[in-house]
């Protein structure tokens, strides 16, 4: 199971500070631009009454061309530090009294412009006319600072900074609190499934933490857990059952093969015996054609006591336990080589070519009961030539050692070489070469208790090559 690149713990506490933090900022990023706009306006407002009432109070001195009391008017406003500039306006539009007295342009515009508001850099300015009933007397010019209102619009900002840190501290501690409701169950969940994967032990339980859906989805797991727990019981009983059965019939049809051999080697004795004796007693008493006719029976005798033998070598071998032993499996197929030369001497012809230094580690006994079988097939098979080649050897193949039995004998069809290795199939008339066809089938039986293969290559009347390997213990 591979371990996460991140955790939920770290994905949910970003997803928390990210949402509180944007809603914050975006909040007072609103607010900001709604104090300014409003405190702009509050402020247009204060000004237009403020200049309304100038404008009244200046109404005598203008009307009776006085500046000095004009100046007193403007004087006034000295008691509002956010107006820095003010002036007075004949009807002409003229420069009639200012604020601070002698100020001039550009603090104050050196002629009157038109009415109304207006915005300048960091001042608000406002034009309007002096009026007495319809008569236009002359206008007012009012200069205020806008710098006392951008003071207030930072310090507010600055307030409002402070709070979406300090949020984003509350919402970090708070995210890091919450956090543990989910990621904790899910991190647990994980865990165990990790330690189920990692020690294939289905007995582990994930602990139930929440009672949200998280728990839900732990139950479930931990049911699941149960669930392929008992199957895994239930599978492992029917296994055990059926080995068990499998065992103990196949120990019954061995028991009745061994005895049915067994026992079929004793009226087959007393046939040989008989027979044999008739034909030593009463022989004289016989024509030719009884003394040809004794002689088959003999002959079948003969045939089916090996079969009998064949057949309980097949049985033991199933049974017997392997004994592995290093030895040269070279000096083996030697000493088979010289008892068959020995049973046939007239067979001049053969040679044996067998490999120095093939050391195995195998069953001794089984292994010399291989060879004997190839090693004999193959001087049976190479019977009906007047000269034959018979050859042990061993070659590599992709890293495994191959042991092979060739020869150059009778052959067979690749077509049916399948059927080589079951018992009594063979590919050769009784009348040709003799045999019972058990031979391949105690083979091949061997050499898959040894762990290895067996396979045949063969073309009639071109020869024969039988390969096997062994599982490959160190040798
Ligand atoms: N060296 C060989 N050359 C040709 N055919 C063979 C050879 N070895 C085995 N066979 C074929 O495989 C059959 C089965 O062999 P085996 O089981 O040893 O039985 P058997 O030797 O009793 O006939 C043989 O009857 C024969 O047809
Ligand atoms: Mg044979």
């Amino acid at each position: 199971m591979r371990t996460p690149r991140t955790t939920i713990r770290r994905k949910l506490i970003l997803a928390i500070m990210l949402t509180s933090t944007t809603a914050l900022a975006l909040a007072g990023t609103a607010l900001t631009i709604h104090e300014v706009t409003s405190l702009r306006a509050l402020l247009a407002r204060e000004l237009a009454t403020r200049a309304a009432i100038l404008a009244a109070n200046s109404t005598a001195a203008l009307a009776f061309q006085n500046p000095e009391d004009a100046s007193q008017v403007l004087a006034g406003l000295r008691t509002d530090p956010s107006i820095v500039a003010a002036a007075l306006y004949d009807a002409r539009g003229g420069v009639f009294a200012t604020y601070p007295m002698g100020a001039s342009a550009p603090l104050v515009p050196a002629a009157a412009g038109a009415m109304g508001n207006r915005l300048e850099r960091a001042s608000l300015l406002v034009s309007r006319p002096v009026m007495e009933g319809n008569r236009r007397l002359g206008s007012l010019f009012l200069r205020s600072d806008l710098r006392a209102l951008d003071e207030r619009v930072r310090a507010q900002v600055m307030a409002i900074l402070v709070a979406v840190l300090g949020s984003m501290g509350v919402a970090l501690a708070l995210s890091a609190w919450l956090q543990g409701g989910i990621a904790q169950p899910v991190r647990i969940l994980a865990e165990t499934a990790k330690a189920v994967l990692d020690r294939k032990d289905y007995s582990v339980r994930a602990r139930a933490v929440s009672d949200d859906e998280l728990g839900v989805l732990a139950e479930g797991f931990n049911d699941m857990l149960a669930e392929i727990q008992r199957r895994d019981a239930e599978l492992e009983q029917r296994v055990a059952d059926r080995t068990a059965a499998l065992e103990a019939s196949n120990k019954e049809l061995e028991a009745f093969s061994y005895s049915v051999s067994h026992d079929l080697r004793a009226p087959l004795r007393a046939i040989d015996g008989f027979s044999k004796a008739l034909l030593e007693d009463c022989g004289d008493k016989l024509d030719q054609v009884g003394t040809k006719h004794l002689d088959r029976v003999r002959t079948a005798t003969r045939q089916m006591g090996q079969l009998i033998d064949d057949l309980l070598n097949l049985a033991r071998i199933s049974r017997a336990e392997l004994r592995r032993e290093r030895f040269d499996l070279g000096a083996v197929g030697k000493e088979i080589a010289a008892e068959l030369k020995r049973a046939q001497p007239e067979r001049e012809g053969v040679q044996f070519v067998i490999a120095e230094g093939m050391t195995v580690v195998a069953d001794t006994q089984l292994l010399r009961v291989v060879l004997d079988n190839l090693l004999r097939n193959a001087w049976k098979f190479t019977a009906k030539h007047p000269t034959a080649r018979i050859e042990l050897g061993q070659h590599r193949d992709n890293g495994h050692r191959v042991f092979f039995v060739t020869d150059d004998g009778a052959g067979f069809d690749m077509a049916h070489a399948n059927l080589l290795f079951a018992p009594f199939q063979r590919l050769h008339r009784q009348s040709d070469f003799e045999g019972t066809g058990v031979g391949l089938a105690t083979v091949q039986r061997i050499i898959h208790r040894h762990g290895g293969q067996l396979w045949a290559d063969g073309a009639v009347e071109r020869g024969a090559s039988f390969s096997f390997t062994l599982s490959e213990v160190k040798s």
